[in-house]
């Protein structure tokens, strides 16, 4: 009898420490290891606006909105860094979009489109799924707005300040393009890579674009399109689509983020990582060829368009896309990219 209480009591100590092991690596270990220093985008909160976050916090909308932009979510305007999160206790970072991510949302709207769509969100945007939150006070209302239009505030003056390179880039040209997506640029030793690369392979030489074409047609167009929007073949299987270059953001990519997206692909979708295939040279052609992909990058700044997260590219009929194959086949039955006829 003695010996199996004593069974279970050895159980329970090992259980006990195992668990809390696992606390204090994942707890408390970083608490009090990872100190991020504030960023110009942190802000300080005044009673207005934390009374505002509360209001937030407790209707629930972080079960809905998210509150970080990464990489891959581009879109979503500015990138967020660890040290813009040191005035939020308890973070409001969210996990699930079932709406947009709210990190840049401030300054988007004026405050009277916020009290009308938290009011009734089917009154600014029908088939909205979010909830309408008429049965909060006067008080309460005003005080989420002013939280919400604190969101990404700091981060995007702080964007404007800094204006990279790629404002320049796109600035040089006419209609002086100032794209929102400011933060983008490849990591610094893809950009030293891409100088090294692009010393024996000119991206604004058409006879490189043209290359380029070639191996975008053998290895890209299935997924991207022959017209780059997207809508290959295979497209129509895959649930995270492959990128529509036509879209104007495309137009303030710079060489190198070309030749460092398409090296390294994107993590979490079907982009391959073509780094591990094709060599140095063959990427420089497709940054070529990539570059001269139509997109409205003409436009003034403002009016760059930044896709909604929940906005679906309205991709061609799959019959138009088989099409161009066979067109292109027509055009360039003597060049060595063949497609569905032509001489053998
Ligand atoms: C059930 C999920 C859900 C909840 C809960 C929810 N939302 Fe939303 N929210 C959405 C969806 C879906 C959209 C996109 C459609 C729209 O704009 O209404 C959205 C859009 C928004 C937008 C517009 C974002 C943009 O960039 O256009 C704001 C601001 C917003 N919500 C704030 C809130 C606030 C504040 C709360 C809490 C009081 C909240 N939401 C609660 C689902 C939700
Ligand atoms: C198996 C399908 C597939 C193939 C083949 C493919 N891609 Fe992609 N590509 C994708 C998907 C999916 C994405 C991710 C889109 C996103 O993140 O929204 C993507 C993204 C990209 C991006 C990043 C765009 C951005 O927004 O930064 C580039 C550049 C790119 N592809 C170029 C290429 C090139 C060049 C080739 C051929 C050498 C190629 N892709 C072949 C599916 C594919």
């Amino acid at each position: 009898m003695q010996h199996r209480i004593l069974n279970y009591l050895i159980a329970a100590v090992f259980v006990a420490l195992i668990f809390l092991t696992i606390v204090f690596v994942t707890m408390i270990l970083p608490a009090t290891t990872f100190q991020p220093v504030a960023t110009a985008a942190a802000h300080g909160y005044n009673a207005q606006e934390r009374h505002g976050r509360e209001v937030y916090k407790r209707e629930g909308c972080v079960y809905c909105h998210t509150q970080f932009v990464r990489y891959q979510d581009r879109e979503m305007g500015e990138m967020v860094e660890a040290g813009d999160y040191v005035n939020e206790t308890p973070h409001l970072l969210g996990t699930e979009r079932t709406g947009p991510d709210l990190s840049n949302v401030g300054g988007k709207y004026p405050d009277a489109w916020h009290w009308a769509h938290v009011m009734q969100p089917r009154s600014v945007k029908p088939g909205s799924v979010m909830p309408s939150f008429s049965y909060l006070s006067d008080d309460d209302m005003r005080d989420l707005i002013a939280y919400l239009q604190t969101l990404g505030r700091e981060r995007e003056l702080n964007a404007r300040r800094r204006a990279p390179h790629i404002n320049e880039k796109a600035g040089a040209e006419e209609g002086a393009v100032k794209t929102p997506i400011t933060w983008l640029e490849a990591p610094q030793e893809l950009r030293d890579e891409w100088k090294r690369v692009s010393k024996n392979v000119d991206p604004d030489n058409s006879a490189n674009a043209n290359s380029g074409r070639g191996i975008y047609m053998q290895n890209c167009s299935t997924c991207h399109g022959v017209t780059g929007r997207g809508n290959g073949p295979m497209s129509s299987s895959m649930i995270k689509k492959p990128a529509n270059f036509t879209r104007s953001f495309y137009g303030a990519y710079t060489d190198a983020l070309w030749y460092w997206r398409v090296k390294e692909g994107v993590a979490g979708t079907r982009m391959p990582r073509w780094g591990r295939t094709l060599s140095e040279q063959q990427m420089g052609y497709l940054v070529a060829f990539l570059k001269t992909l139509p997109t409205d990058g003409s436009q003034a700044s403002s009016k760059v368009e930044v896709t909604q997260y929940s906005q679906l590219d309205q991709p061609e009929p799959m019959s138009a896309n088989y099409n161009e194959i066979e067109k292109l086949s027509e055009l360039h039955a003597s060049s060595p990219y063949i497609y569905g006829g032509g001489r053998h």
